[in-house]
C-alpha cells in the first residue's frame, strides 16, 4: 500500500531500515558469504497475475526470510507502507508493512489470518504500489486483529487501528488476488485500467 507520506521521512528511509546481512552457514573452510537484499519488480495493475490467490507458507525457513527481506527492501525503496508477495509475483501468504512515521518499524506477517474486526467501519484514501499515482476512498473495518507468524516463525497477534488497520486489510486483500480498485465503481476502474495501460505502452515513468 502507498500512503501520502510526509516528505521529511522519505529521505531517511534507507538509513532507518536496519539492514540485516544474510550470513550463510559459516565454516572454517569457506569465507562468510553475505547475500545482498534485492529489490523486486512490482507487478502493475491490470496485470492478471495480481489476481492469483496466494498459498499458505509451509515453513518459515531461510527462503521465506529472504523473501521478507526483499519485500521490505522493495517496499522502502518504493516509499510504500505495505507490500504483499503477490505484488512481486510470489504467490505465498507473506506481507510486510511499516506504517510508522519514522519508517523504522518493519513488520512481516506470514500466513496472516483475521481473528477479529470492529463493527465500526471507516473510509480512508488508499493508494497501491501496483496502481501508481491512483488514490481513492475505500471503506474498511476501523480496527482489526490479525494472527500471523513473524520472520522467526513465531506466532503473534497484531491489533491494528488507523493506517495500520487500513494497510493490513489492503495487503491481505492482495493475498486473495484482490486489488483496491475493485472496491471502486466499474467506471472508475475502467478509467484507471485505461490510464495505466496507456502509461505502460508509452513507457512513462510512474513515480
Ligand atoms: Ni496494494
Amino acid at each position: 500500500m502507498r500512503a501520502r507520506l510526509a516528505q521529511t521521512s522519505l529521505r531517511t528511509v534507507h538509513k532507518c531500515f536496519p539492514v540485516l546481512p544474510r550470513v550463510a552457514a559459516a565454516s572454517f573452510q569457506y569465507p562468510v558469504l553475505v547475500v545482498p537484499m534485492a529489490r523486486l519488480n512490482i507487478l502493475r495493475y491490470p496485470d492478471p497475475r495480481l489476481h492469483t490467490v496466494a498459498k499458505p507458507v509451509p515453513a518459515v525457513d531461510e527462503r521465506i526470510r529472504r523473501l521478507v527481506d526483499d519485500l521490505l527492501e522493495t517496499m522502502y525503496a518504493a516509499e510504500g507502507v505495505g507490500l504483499a508477495a503477490t505484488q512481486v509475483d510470489v504467490h505465498e501468504r507473506v506481507i510486510v508493512m511499516d506504517t510508522s512515521e519514522t519508517r523504522d518499524h518493519p513488520i512481516a506477517l506470514i500466513n496472516p489470518e483475521l481473528t477479529w474486526a470492529s463493527e465500526e467501519m471507516r473510509v480512508a484514501e488508499e493508494g497501491c504500489l501496483s496502481v501508481p499515482q491512483i488514490y481513492d476512498k475505500v471503506e474498511r473495518h476501523a480496527s482489526v486483529k490479525v494472527q500471523a507468524l513473524d520472520r522467526q516463525g513465531e506466532r503473534f497477534e497484531m491489533h491494528a487501528e488507523g493506517l495500520a488497520a487500513v494497510c493490513v486489510q489492503h495487503e491481505m486483500d492482495h493475498l486473495r488476488g484482490k486489488v483496491f480498485v475493485e472496491y471502486l465503481s466499474a467506471l472508475k476502474r475502467d478509467r484507471i485500467r485505461t490510464k495505466l495501460l496507456k502509461k505502460a505502452r508509452d513507457g512513462q515513468r510512474d513515480d
